[in-house]
């Protein structure tokens, strides 16, 4: 394959290095572009843009392949912890059994949050929005590690602020939960693992004892891992773009939540559990013209479509299959879950959707599992974000250590050209 590409424009050539990934995937590097022709490339919302190099995530939209630092998510979702995920996200190799007992022995070490930080969320009304709430915890830990500041640091103070933020990141989701409930927060227990412990400071309580549900403790690994990372979407790359400016860790990833909390990105799995309870109250069932109406572009199909995924997403299949199972499990028959999947088959049979190559995306299925697990709809992007969380970090980390430029994108001015003041006397 060539490993150039020539531009001509305005009588001029000029040659541009291609560079290929690992999995062939090649990119024209237009870095020195601007210097040599005075010409910008212009690609709104980035759709064949590359905005750096990277070896955590490797995704195939066409195949409908998604892989962590190398693994199938079909093997990790089946055979891997949450946590030793983390770590591979992380540091970039599965954990020997010795590196993963320090790694979650670090991060039991960390888990509690400071009393100032329990009392931020006192002062929240009783109708905030988790995301909102979240979004505060995050920035609000900078104050209370102030050292996590110095984008000198080295890399064993990094990691100490990155462990303290993986620990911390389920006391802050159960203590939401407690809250939006009016429920005293539980403080984390030691004997129990990563996940063990967010299911008991979620759904345990200070009047009984907690037995997590060995069926409710494998759904969440499964679905935190697959929400642990997704290369640069939307969140990640502004993770990375905030991080870029030297921003903190903390600061940085309570920017990744805010383009998390967006209906288009992770708040989509709220809005897909509202959209099959409003075509159960408000449509009696009738799946046909909630699509008629997406297809009218009266609505949008939540949990449908996705910026790369052009086939299937690979998550969506997982999701459906330990939806079915877990509900079968609890012995949980939610009505929601027969209209999704008539929804879904509607839809997929509809040429609007075929043509646009719409297919069910990681969202559409999760909340229904969240549901049955306990959780209220508002809080299904927090969940989405303590998945998310080692990927957003892992993100961070790389961009670090790659000393990437600050992300500064270009424009094409489209506005009013040079013109002199006029006083406000002779304005009109
Ligand atoms: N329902 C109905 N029509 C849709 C949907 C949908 N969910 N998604 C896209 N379309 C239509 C668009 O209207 C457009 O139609 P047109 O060609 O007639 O103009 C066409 O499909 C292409 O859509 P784009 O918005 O250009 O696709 P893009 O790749 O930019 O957007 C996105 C992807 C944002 C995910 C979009 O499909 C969407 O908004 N889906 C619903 C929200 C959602 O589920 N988001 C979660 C995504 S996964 C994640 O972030 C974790």
């Amino acid at each position: 394959m060539a490993n150039n590409a020539t531009l001509t424009y305005d009588g001029k050539s000029y040659d541009l290095p291609v560079i290929t990934g690992t999995e062939n995937e090649s990119a024209i590097d237009i870095s020195k572009l601007r210097g040599q022709s005075g010409l910008v490339t212009y690609d709104e919302g980035y759709k064949n843009t590359g905005a750096t190099q990277s070896a955590i995530t490797f995704l195939d939209g066409e195949k409908g392949i998604l892989r962590y630092r190398g693994y199938n998510i079909e093997d990790l979702a089946e055979k891997a912890t949450f946590t030793e995920v983390s770590y591979l996200l992380l540091y970039g190799e599965l954990p020997t059994a010795e590196q993963l007992k320090k790694f979650e022995s670090d991060l039991t070490m960390h888990t509690l949050v400071h009393e100032n930080l329990v009392k931020v969320f006192e002062v929240f009304p009783s109708k905030s929005h988790p995301m909102g709430q979240l979004m505060t915890a995050l920035s609000a830990l900078s104050s209370f590690y102030p050292e996590s500041l110095n984008p000198n640091n080295k890399p064993e103070e990094t990691n100490m602020t990155i462990i303290r933020l993986l620990a911390k990141m389920p006391t802050i989701t159960a203590m939401i939960m407690k809250k939006g409930k009016g429920h005293p927060v539980l403080y984390p227990q030691n004997k129990y693992d990563y996940v063990t412990n967010f299911l008991y400071m979620t759904f345990g309580n200070v009047t009984s004892e907690y037995m997590a549900d060995p069926v409710v403790v494998d759904a969440m690994n499964k679905l935190l891992i697959l929400h642990a990372d997704h290369e640069q979407n939307c969140s990640a790359s502004t993770v990375r773009i905030v991080g870029s400016s030297h921003a903190n860790l903390y600061a940085s990833v309570a920017a990744g939540a805010a383009a998390l909390w967006g209906p288009r990105h992770g708040g989509a799995n709220q809005e897909v559990l509202e959209m099959l309870e409003d075509i159960q109250n408000n449509y009696g069932g009738n799946v046909a013209k909630v699509v008629d109406e997406a297809k009218d572009k009266k609505r949008l199909l939540f949990g449908f479509g996705h910026r790369v995924y052009k086939n299937f997403d690979p998550r969506a299949k997982i999701i459906k299959v330990a939806c079915d199972n877990i509900l079968n499990k609890l012995g949980i028959n939610d009505p929601l879950l027969e209209i999704a999947k008539e929804l879904e088959q509607v839809a997929l049979k509809d040429p609007y959707f075929a043509e646009r190559k719409l297919y069910p995306n990681v969202d559409f299925y999760s909340g229904i599992i969240y549901k049955a697990l306990g959780f209220p709809t508002p809080m299904f992007t927090v969940l989405f974000a303590l998945g998310r969380m080692p990927g957003w970090v892992s993100q961070w980390k790389e961009m670090r250590e790659r000393k990437e430029d600050i992300g500064r994108p270009r424009q094409i001015y489209t506005g009013a050209t040079q013109r002199p003041f006029v006083g406000i006397k002779d304005r009109k």
